[in-house]
């Protein structure tokens, strides 16, 4: 049963499905704490689309889980961490409530990215928006300087996702035409960040293509270890959250295809509610 009056979890929010891959890590890491997922699967895919937009969704979506009693929200989507992360932190939050807070997931991935690769050519599928942000090579340049950042945008990957096609014939297509693209801008890749958290659940399909001494790196349990690091030190916050190990889940879309696919995705059986924006 939820205590309603104390009800304060850790929202994690994506455009559909993608996020899901983050929260089964993190609730594999941090199992103590309650959790809410938000999946904005109606306006997904949101990786073609403007700064302006990717900023307005996001910024609805963040409101709607604050107002379900979320202290500290996870922007489990690549997409809107380069997109509305910083906008939302510097404009938004101040004007919302200055003790809460919303993290993302490029952060904690480029931070230990230089542990993984040893020839220092580093590879990067994400989405279009993600990759024409630049994100990546902006804050691996930070914490290592010394690597080189090749990126590939792979927009088809996420609609064959979201559209149930992961074992169809077009997957497999478009998995190996991006893995050629990015190979030819380097052959000397040996770590590859999926730097979009729907890819995942392509990984059996990319590991197909890719070649044997290539690492892929995917963002989850990465993000969830960052997450307990921060809450080790944050005290104030990690008090806040509460604790009875519920998971609840939202979409924005039809919650019958969302408890199918989900369930698919995250492992246990999933009853999702629906949330109209
Ligand atoms: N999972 C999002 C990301 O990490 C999905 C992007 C999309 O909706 O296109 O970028």
């Amino acid at each position: 049963m939820i205590n309603q009056n104390s009800y304060s979890p850790i929202g994690v929010f994506d455009s559909g499905y993608g996020g899901l891959t983050v929260l089964k890590e993190l609730t594999k890491q941090l199992p103590q704490y309650d959790f809410v997922y938000l999946g904005d699967n109606a306006r997904a895919p949101y990786g073609n689309r403007s700064f302006e937009t990717v900023y307005e969704y996001t910024l609805q979506c963040v409101k709607q889980l604050f107002d379900m009693g979320c202290e500290i929200i996870i922007l489990a989507c690549n997409t809107a961490s380069a997109k509305a992360l910083r906008t939302i932190q510097q404009k938004d939050l101040p004007n919302i409530d200055t003790h809460k807070r919303v993290l993302g997931v490029i952060r904690p991935t480029t931070e230990v990215i230089g542990n993984y690769t040893k020839t220092g050519h580093v590879g990067v599928f994400a989405t279009n928006g993600t990759v024409t942000s630049e994100s990546y090579i902006i804050e691996i340049q930070k914490f290592f300087p010394q690597l080189q950042v090749f990126q590939e945008a792979c927009p088809m990957w996420v609609p064959l996702i979201e559209n149930h096609e992961i074992s169809g014939v077009g997957t497999d297509y478009f998995v190996q035409k991006h893995i050629q693209q990015l190979f030819a801008q380097s052959r000397h890749i040996d770590t590859i960040i999926l730097a979009c958290t729907h890819y995942p659940l392509l990984l059996p399909v990319i590991e197909k293509y890719l070649p044997a001494n290539v690492d892929v790196l995917t963002q989850g349990h990465i993000v969830a270890h960052s997450f307990q690091e921060y809450l080790s030190r944050h005290t104030d916050m990690e008090s806040r959250i509460s604790k009875s190990s519920h998971v609840t889940f939202y979409t924005t879309d039809s919650t019958e295809m969302f408890d199918k696919q989900a369930t698919l995705f995250f492992g246990n059986e999933i009853k999702s509610n629906h949330l109209a924006l």
